[in-house]
C-alpha cells in the first residue's frame, strides 16, 4: 500500500502575486487536471475548471489525496448546505434534522459532500477500500468540532444511492430542481 497524505486546496492557492506562490499554485493545478473521472463529467470538470475559483471564493474546500511520489488518488469537497423540506420527510425525522430552535424552518443548513472521487484507474493496492470515505469523514468532524452541523448532505445520481446507503446515508427524495437523490448522514 503506497503512503497516502491528504493536500487541502486551501494551503496551496496563491495568496499573493509572488512568484513562489504563483508556482505553487501552478502546481497544484497540474495536480487538479491529473484527476480523470469518467464515471461522471460533472465531477472531473469540477476538478480541472471550478476547485481553485471555489477555493478561492471560499464556496467550498477541496482535499486532494495523493501518493508517496505526489500523484492525486482521489478528491473530495465539502461545503456548506442546505436541505429543503419535502412532504417525503416524515415529521419525526425533519424535527431530529432539526434539532432545537426554528420550529417553522423549510429549510436546514448542513455541511455539504460536494464531491467525491477516485481518480480512474488508481487500484486498490494504491487506495484500499473505505480510505477516501474515511478521509471525507475525518475532514467533515473537523468542520464539525469548530462550526457545528447536524448533518451531511449528499446529491447524487440514482446510480450512487446504494454506495451511499451502503455507508449510512439516508434516502430522503429526487429534488425536483435538479433530479439529484437528496441523502443525509447523521453526523
Ligand atoms: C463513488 C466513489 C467515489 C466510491 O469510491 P470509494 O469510496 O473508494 O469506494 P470503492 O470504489 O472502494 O467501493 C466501495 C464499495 O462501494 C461500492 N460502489 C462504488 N461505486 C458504487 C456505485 N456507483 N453504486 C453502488 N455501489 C458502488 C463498491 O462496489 C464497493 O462495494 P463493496 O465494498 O461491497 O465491494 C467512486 O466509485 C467514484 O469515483 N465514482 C465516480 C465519481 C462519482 O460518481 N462520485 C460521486 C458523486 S460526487
Amino acid at each position: 500500500m503506497s503512503d497516502i497524505s491528504t493536500l487541502r486546496l486551501s494551503d496551496w492557492i496563491a495568496r499573493d502575486k509572488s512568484p513562489e506562490e504563483i508556482k505553487r499554485q501552478e502546481k497544484i493545478s497540474e495536480l487538479l487536471s491529473f484527476l480523470s473521472v469518467p464515471e461522471n463529467p460533472d465531477v472531473e470538470r469540477f476538478a480541472h475548471k471550478n476547485a481553485i475559483p471555489y477555493e478561492k471564493a471560499n464556496k467550498g474546500r477541496t482535499y486532494i489525496l495523493v501518493d508517496e511520489n505526489s500523484y492525486p488518488l482521489a478528491y473530495f469537497t465539502l461545503g456548506l448546505g442546505r436541505l429543503e423540506y419535502s412532504a417525503d420527510i416524515s415529521g419525526s425525522l425533519w424535527k431530529k434534522l432539526r434539532g432545537v430552535g426554528d420550529g417553522d424552518a423549510t429549510v436546514l443548513t448542513c455541511i455539504l459532500l460536494g464531491q467525491l472521487a477516485r481518480n480512474h484507474g488508481v487500484l486498490y493496492d494504491s487506495l484500499p477500500k473505505g480510505c477516501l470515505f474515511n478521509e471525507m469523514m475525518n475532514a467533515v468532524y473537523q468542520g464539525q468540532s469548530f462550526v457545528g452541523g447536524r448533518f451531511l448532505l449528499a446529491e447524487c445520481n440514482d446510480d450512487l444511492i446504494d454506495y451511499y446507503e451502503k455507508k449510512g446515508f439516508l434516502h430522503l427524495y429526487k429534488n425536483s430542481n435538479n433530479s439529484l437523490n437528496q441523502m443525509i448522514l447523521l453526523l
